[in-house]
């Protein structure tokens, strides 16, 4: 089938349990080639946990899991410089100005010096930091050091990119700003990205699809969001709340 063929992520059947705690049960999902989709669920839900297995740092316990067509877990190898991803935590490296730590996965990746520096750039400029390349970690703001994390992911021009709670914590317009600016780059750049957040309205900003999970179960709920459901305020907020229930309503029965 060909939307099989196009899906740069893919989960079948995935269950996944730590000792007798069941977080993940029964979830089949997939993300095609240029779509953006939202992760949704409360604290505790599973997200990361899903990301995790997605990123092949946690193997499933059951089911399948595929990334390019690549089992996450197993091939590793595989899926370098296919797969980039950026956290809450922008984690970059304090002793490296903005342009050295953007540029850090493409020297790891083995693109030579010049090349690596000039692909840096041309990513700071393209998300707005183009005058802060040469300072450190510590003399930015949050949401600059956040810009400089994405930049750093997008850079080595990953087929996928996974972003858990990138955007949360910062104050509200810098989130916003950010997120309207990412989401820009990434269909502009056709990108597929799967993002984690808990908070609805990034969901619905952002995403073409929202997919709601339940603690200790699968998948509540799967819907996709165009422009003119967005502009539509009744039905945004319809699918608000819905998608507020359906976080909430617990394991299912
Ligand atoms: N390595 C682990 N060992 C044991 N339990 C774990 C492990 N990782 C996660 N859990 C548990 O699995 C459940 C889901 O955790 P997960 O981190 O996936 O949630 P989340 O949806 O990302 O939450 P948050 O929004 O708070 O980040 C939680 O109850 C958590 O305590
Ligand atoms: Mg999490």
């Amino acid at each position: 089938m060909s939307s099989e063929k196009e899906a740069v992520i893919s989960l079948k059947n995935v269950d996944k349990s730590f000792g007798n705690m069941v977080v993940a049960k029964n979830i089949s999902m997939s993300v095609k080639s240029g779509e953006i989709v939202a992760l949704l669920g409360q604290t505790g839900a599973g997200k990361s946990t899903v990301m995790n297995m997605i990123m092949g740092t946690l193997r499933p316990t059951g089911g399948e899991v595929r990334v390019a067509g690549h089992d996450p877990y197993n091939e590793f190898d595989k899926l370098r410089g296919k797969l980039a991803v950026s956290f809450q935590t922008d984690r970059l490296l304090p002793w490296r100005t903005t342009v050295e730590n953007t540029e850090l996965g493409l020297l790891i990746l083995g693109v030579p010096a010049k090349e690596a520096r000039e692909r840096a750039l041309t990513w700071l400029k393209r998300v707005k930091l183009d005058g802060a390349e040469n300072k450190y970690p510590h003399e930015l703001s949050g949401g600059m050091r956040q810009r400089v994390s994405l930049a750093r992911a997008l850079c080595v021009d990953p087929e996928l990119i996974l972003l858990d709670e990138s955007f949360s914590q910062l104050d509200h317009v810098t989130s916003k700003a950010l997120r309207e600016d990412f989401a820009k780059v990434a269909r502009q750049y056709n990108k597929t990205c799967l993002f984690v957040t808990h908070r609805i309205e990034d969901a619905l900003e952002m995403s073409d699809r929202v997919i709601v999970l339940r603690p200790g179960a699968g998948i509540a709920l799967e819907q996709s969001i165009d422009d003119a459901m967005r502009a539509d305020e009744t039905r945004l907020r319809e699918l608000h709340q819905t998608i507020a229930d359906r976080m909430g309503s617990g394991p299912a029965a």
